[in-house]
């Protein structure tokens, strides 16, 4: 486990928030509070939480470049921008490979949308690989910050259903420790996402 050494990691960090988009930002934001939250219920060592909030905040730094018309449109997306959207994992670890953040917290952005299972997910992966469980708890959050958030394209979800999708999907795309974790502790998940 390599540990973030925040002074060191500082001015990276500004630079990295600097180009998001604001509900990119404002996201980011919330899986951070979240997956933090879920990390401490887990039990993480402190050096572990911050590199899963270091990691949680910036796992969508790759969105920066991806073109504004594409990320920020509200119709349906082409085949062809979505499959430029599928690119901001391997952008941002290349971003955050550039400025240093150290292996752990890279492979956290790289793998934010893989599976548990190693057999789905968005590009960069040629074998299949098990996400770490700091990976796995980013994703988590970020699935249920984006289910219960209005989109460009769709209404926000009820956290219930988001709860049906994780069940659903335990084993598969989401690690099933994590998703226990969400299920046993929904008011107190509740309540960091009305923050
Ligand atoms: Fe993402």
């Amino acid at each position: 486990m390599d540990i973030v050494d925040f002074e060191v990691n500082a001015s990276a960090l500004a630079g990295a928030l600097a180009g998001l988009d604001r509900n990119t930002y404002r996201h980011s934001q919330r899986v951070q509070r979240l997956a933090v939250m879920i990390g401490k219920i887990m039990g993480l060592t402190q050096g572990e939480l911050t590199t899963l909030s270091l990691g949680s905040l910036l796992h969508d730094v790759g969105k920066k470049y991806v073109p504004r018309e594409i990320l920020l449109k509200e119709t349906t997306l082409a085949q062809e921008e979505w499959e430029v959207i599928e690119l901001h994992p391997v952008y941002g670890w290349e971003y955050a490979n550039a400025v240093n953040l150290g292996q752990v917290t890279q492979e956290i952005i790289l793998h934010h949308h893989l599976w548990f299972d190693g057999q789905g997910g968005y590009p960069g992966h040629e074998e299949p690989v098990c996400p770490s469980l700091l990976a796995q708890i980013t994703t988590v959050a970020d699935v249920v910050d984006a289910m219960t958030q209005d989109r460009p394209y769709r209404r926000a979800l009820s956290v219930e259903t988001s709860l049906d999708y994780l069940q659903e999907k335990s084993g598969s795309q989401f690690g099933p420790d994590v998703v226990e974790i969400v299920i046993q502790n929904l008011a107190e998940i509740v309540s960091v996402m009305n923050v």
